[in-house]
């Protein structure tokens, strides 16, 4: 099932030719370009659905090959590369002149990163180059935690599908903007601000939910077909009972403090006790929830510490008006 040399080798060649190679990485799968081929990187965004003005992530086959894509290292990046690649942390620095324009939204930033995946590791190697890779998923919907999510999702639009397995961290990286005098976090994901802090000795400012800069970051994002509904733990099972009354197909993601209760609903998803499980999982249960004909989704926020940080944003944003 995993990809073998064989295929590594195609999919570098793939990349050589101006395609577009979906990349298993330890966060999500991606969808990968040479990172220096503007049609190429055309091709991301078309495949997507994406606006080219949403700035991809380059990544890339060590921490030492960061100076080669940007162009001063300052040491709090230096640090944090050091310790967390490869690993599902992306660094956004000031662009060194081999990073195209199309590849960063016209920012003067990049973001850069190296993945914690042996065949996203091998491909890396066997093409040379740095890829860029957004999520391979169409714009504003679920990231694909397996290779059947591509291939369901975008089908033809990628030319190779290297396949590596279920993704174990499951969401997207934590983003942190190094450009600053402190490190800014844009997005929070598998490294935890706690994890960041322990590293830099610093305290980090706590993002406002709300107001997370990153471009390419609608309040839409993430979501599934179904409508999500964030209420109270105590209040799911009320909550989808009674949408359920009123007729809708209700799914819930019944908390792990009601793990067993009866629900009369539609389809019913056991919430993971551990949040490096559930984070691992959520992906996939929004799909399975979509795939089972659901309409209404009722759930609730884990504690918002470590990694319920990282999922309680993508829950929220799953719930996030639509068409923004
Ligand atoms: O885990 C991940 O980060 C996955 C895997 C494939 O590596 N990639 C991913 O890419 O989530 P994407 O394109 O779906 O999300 C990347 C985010 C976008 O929200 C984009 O706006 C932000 O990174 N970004 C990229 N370059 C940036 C920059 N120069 N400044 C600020 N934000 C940037
Ligand atoms: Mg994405």
């Amino acid at each position: 099932m995993f990809a073998g040399s064989a295929e590594i080798e195609k999919a570098a060649e793939v990349l050589r030719a101006g395609g577009l190679v979906a990349v298993p990485t330890e966060t999500v799968y991606g969808l990968g370009a040479n990172a220096e081929d503007p049609a190429a990187l055309a091709r991301i965004f078309q495949a997507k659905g994406r606006p080219p003005s949403h700035p991809l992530i380059v990544h890339i086959g060590g921490a030492e090959q960061l100076g080669d894509w940007v162009d001063e290292v300052p040491e709090t990046a230096r640090r944090l590369a050091e310790h967390f690649w490869p690993g599902p942390l992306t660094l956004v620095l000031r662009r060194g002149r081999r990073v195209p324009l199309e590849a960063t939204g016209g920012l003067e930033t990049v973001a850069l990163r190296v993945p914690a995946h042996p065949v996203a590791l091998a491909l890396l190697a066997a093409f040379g180059g740095g890829i860029a890779a957004p999520s391979a998923n169409r714009f504003g919907s679920v990231s694909p935690t397996t290779a059947d999510h591509v291939r369901a999702e975008l089908g033809d639009a990628v030319d190779f599908v290297l396949d590596g397995g279920p993704c174990q961290v499951g969401l997207e990286s934590t983003i942190v903007d190094v450009t600053g005098d402190t490190p800014n976090v844009l997005r929070p994901g598998g490294v935890t601000r706690e994890d960041l802090e322990a590293v830099l000795g610093i305290q980090l400012a706590v993002p406002a939910t709300s107001h997370i800069r990153v471009p390419g970051q609608h309040p839409s994002h993430y979501a599934p077909n179904a409508k999500v509904v964030l209420v109270e733990p105590a209040d799911v099972v009320a909550e989808a009972e009674s949408a359920q009354d009123r007729s809708h197909r209700v799914g819930v993601f019944l908390p792990p403090s009601l793990a067993g209760t009866p629900v009369k609903a539609h389809a019913v998803v056991a919430v993971p006790e551990s949040p490096a499980v559930y984070a691992r999982e959520l992906y996939g249960f929004l799909r399975e929830l979509d795939q089972r004909g659901c309409d209404l989704i009722i759930a609730s926020l884990p504690e918002e510490k470590e990694l319920g940080v990282a999922i309680a944003n993508r829950l929220r944003r799953a719930a996030g008006p639509r068409g923004a």
